[in-house]
């Protein structure tokens, strides 16, 4: 398939990484050495020109939510846009003029392919779900969606990355205190989580690994109370709520 990445930053980066297996790639940012650089590495083509991109089979706009209008001016006449800027609705790139658009929310874990992605579909694409699929299932796991709760997911999955990796920071930042080495710590806290999400994965309710690591009156007990004690339930819910609000807020700006 032919696939062009508008947006060589933080997210279109690691998408190019993925892409360029098994795909022809075209890359194109602002600063065109930097598109240059990314697909010297990766045996891409660095486009300057817009109008290149609109023959492509995927178009995939991963620059910030500001910029993404002045992009789709320019491509939407490609045959499929997939779109991954917070906030940015099927409805509103449809006023900025494309119709055949896919909404997506991605995250960052698609650098070891384990990325949610979360997307809603313009009914104008439906046919095109496939070739969709057949790009974005090598990211992780294709998770199709009303986009009626894609802000939920930008709040939930979309930042999650970063949350986790807070909550994980503490816990190597307090093993380290312990007594640890760091490369010991690090190791420990990414295996608690990689194993904790594929226990969920595989059944189990957040609620269930809860209370078969907590015996009573154990160290996970004890733990656990003063995380109550200290409010994180608290914080964590409305750290996903102001993510979310701030999601809406950048949809409304543009
Ligand atoms: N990062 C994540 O984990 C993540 C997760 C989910 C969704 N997203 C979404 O993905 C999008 C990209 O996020 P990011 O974190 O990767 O941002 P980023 O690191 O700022 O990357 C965006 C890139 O696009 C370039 N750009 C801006 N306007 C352009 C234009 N008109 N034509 C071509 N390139 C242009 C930027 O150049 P300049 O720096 O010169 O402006 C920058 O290199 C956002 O809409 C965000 O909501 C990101």
């Amino acid at each position: 398939m032919r696939i062009a990445i508008i947006g060589v930053g933080r997210l279109g980066s690691v998408f190019a990484r993925v892409f360029t297996r098994g795909h022809e790639l075209l890359l194109v940012d602002r600063d065109f050495e930097n598109a240059r650089e990314v697909a010297s590495e990766l045996g891409a083509l660095p486009v300057k020109d817009l109008a290149q991109v609109k023959t492509c089979d995927l178009v995939v706009i991963a620059v910030k939510p500001a910029h993404v209008e002045e992009v789709v001016k320019q491509v939407r006449d490609a045959p499929l846009i997939v779109s991954c800027a917070a906030g940015i609705t099927i409805r509103m790139l449809e006023s900025f003029g494309a119709q055949r658009v896919i909404r997506v929310m991605p995250n960052i874990c698609a650098e070891v392919g384990e990325a949610v992605i979360a997307y809603a579909l313009h009914p104008e694409v439906e046919k095109k779900e496939k070739v969709f699929l057949t790009a974005f299932s090598s990211l992780g796991l294709c998770i199709k969606t009303d986009e009626s709760h894609l802000d939920t997911i930008t709040a939930t999955s979309g930042s999650g990355p970063a949350f986790v990796a807070y909550f994980a920071q503490a816990m190597i930042d307090e093993a380290v205190k312990g007594g640890l080495a760091r490369e010991t710590a690090e190791k420990c806290v990414a295996q608690t989580f990689l194993g904790t999400g594929k226990l969920m994965l595989s059944g189990w309710s957040a609620e269930k690994v809860v209370s078969t690591v907590a015996s009573p009156d154990g160290t996970t007990e004890a733990g656990l109370r003063m995380l109550k004690e200290k409010g994180a339930d608290k914080a964590i819910h409305e750290a996903i709520r102001f993510a979310e609000s701030r999601t809406r807020e950048m949809g409304k700006k543009g």
